[in-house]
Order: structure tokens, then C-alpha cells, then sequence
């Protein structure tokens, strides 16, 4: 397959299925503030994520549960008003779609409406057919995410691997096919193995986007504040860091701090 990569001015739901057709690997990473986002965008980046780790990175929260519908359409608004280029998806959270349909669909244009946003994300298959059914019937743009899906972690107890023994990975495989039928535009797959990633990566006609699910499916996505190392206790397998930011910006605060206490700050030329 090709890897020609076409200029994309402005990334559409569409844009990333014919990425897929073409062999070009999509490019995903969460923001949740206007300059991350500014930053972010400028780069080329194809989809922007307004995650529920909003929940972690931004609130300090130790899990997804918390965070709300306003504080989601807060952060996504805020995101939306940096961006040119990317496609910007935003996480529907915690107890705002699973109850019934209608409230999903509810919160979900919320989220669109109030942030302006390009499309929402869904944690789970088969459990929750209807409300994504509803949500996809109204217009609006829908991504799964199957595999560890973190608004279930106590479900799981754990934040290891999922999928591993043969059960879970086949309803995984269904549930794919099923968000797929349903007319999500892709989907993410988290912390599985790397050959079933593959597996269903291949069985799907939609783009299906890993973290922490190899590199044979067709995009990758990282949270932003671990790709530039700010997050310094989270080291999973998966995780590259492309920076040290935490050591970077305590050294600049640090030099900050003696510079004031020394009155070295400000000098002659920074004063009026
Ligand atoms: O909330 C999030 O950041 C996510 C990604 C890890 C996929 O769902």
C-alpha cells in the first residue's frame, strides 16, 4: 500500500477513512486548553482529542469518572477556538450517555452545540447500540473506543492489558463490527495485543486508532501531557516521550525563582 501522503486543509471524518484507504497513518493526540491546542494544530496534527483525562492531566482526578458535561463543553470550547486544521473529537463523559439514548443524544449536542465541536467519542460496544444509534441518527459524527476503556476501570479492577483470553477478545472483534455497521467513523483501541489490533484493524473498513495497541492499525493517539513528559509517575509499555517537559519547566521555574530572589529579574532592559 502507498504511504503518498495528500495535503489535507482542513481533516474531515472523511479524510481519515480515505487516510486509511491510502495506507497514510493518522495522527491523534488529546488538548484541552486553547494554546496546547494552538500548539498542537500548528503541527499538522490530523485529530485533535478533547479526552476525559481531561479528568487526570488537567483536574488531578485519579480516575475518567468525575469529570462532567460542562467541564467537557469548557475544555472543547476552549480547544476549538485554536484550531484551523485538525478534526477535534470530544469524549462524551461518564454517566451523560449510558442511562438511556435520549439523554445521550441530549448530552451529546450539548457538546456540539456549546463547543462547536467535529464529532464525540463513546467508550463501549454492544451496552450501548442504542444511544450511539440515536446520536449517529441526529448527525452527528461518532468514534468508538473498545479494549481498556478507562470510564469502566472499576469494572476492571486494573489497568492492564484487556482482551487477552479468547472470550473478551471476541466480543471485542464483534464490537467493532458492530460500531462499524452502526456508522462510527472510527474507532479507538486501547491496550490490547498487538495481533488482535491487527486483526481487527484489517477487518474494518474504518480506521481504527491504537494506544498501546502496536503499529498495525491505522493511526496513533497519545495523551499530550505524557508525550512530552509532564507526567513523570504514568511509564507504560507503550509510552514514548519525545521530552522531558517536567524537568524542562521546573529548571526554568527554579532559575525563575533565584532570578527574583537575586533581583537579577527584571534588568534595565526589561523595565520601563
Ligand atoms: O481520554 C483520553 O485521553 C482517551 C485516549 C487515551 C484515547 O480516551
Amino acid at each position: 500500500m502507498s504511504a503518498a501522503k495528500k495535503e489535507y486543509k482542513r481533516v474531515t471524518v472523511k479524510s481519515l477513512v480515505e487516510m486509511k484507504r491510502n495506507g497514510e497513518r493518522i495522527s491523534m493526540l488529546t488538548a484541552y486548553d486553547y494554546s496546547m491546542a494552538k500548539v498542537i494544530d500548528d503541527a499538522n496534527i490530523d485529530v485533535i482529542l478533547v479526552g476525559d483525562s481531561a479528568s487526570n492531566v488537567m483536574a488531578g482526578h485519579e480516575t475518567t469518572l468525575p469529570i462532567t458535561l460542562d467541564q467537557m463543553i469548557y475544555h472543547a470550547s476552549s480547544v476549538i477556538r485554536a484550531i484551523s486544521r485538525s478534526l477535534v473529537v470530544v469524549d462524551i463523559p461518564f454517566g451523560s450517555y449510558q442511562s438511556d439514548p435520549k439523554e445521550a443524544l441530549r448530552s451529546a449536542i450539548r457538546i456540539m452545540k456549546e463547543s462547536g465541536a467535529h464529532a464525540i467519542k463513546v467508550e463501549g460496544g454492544l451496552e450501548i447500540k442504542d444511544s450511539v444509534k440515536r446520536i449517529l441518527n441526529a448527525g452527528i459524527p461518532v468514534m468508538g473506543h473498545l479494549g481498556l476503556t478507562p470510564q469502566s476501570i472499576y469494572k476492571f479492577g486494573t489497568y492492564t492489558v484487556r482482551a487477552k483470553e479468547d472470550e473478551e477478545a471476541e466480543k471485542l472483534k464483534q464490537d467493532a463490527l458492530l460500531l462499524q455497521k452502526l456508522g462510527c467513523f472510527a474507532i479507538v483501541l486501547e491496550k490490547i495485543p498487538a495481533k488482535l489490533a491487527k486483526e481487527v484493524a484489517e477487518s474494518l473498513t474504518i480506521p481504527v486508532i491504537g494506544i498501546g495497541a502496536g503499529g498495525d492499525v491505522d493511526g496513533q493517539v497519545l495523551v499530550i501531557h505524557d508525550l512530552l513528559g509532564m507526567t513523570k509517575e504514568f511509564n507504560p509499555r507503550f509510552l514514548r516521550r519525545y521530552m522531558n517537559l517536567y524537568e524542562e519547566m521546573g529548571k526554568a521555574i527554579s532559575q525563575y525563582v533565584t532570578d527574583v530572589k537575586t533581583r537579577d529579574f527584571p534588568n534595565e532592559e526589561e523595565q520601563y
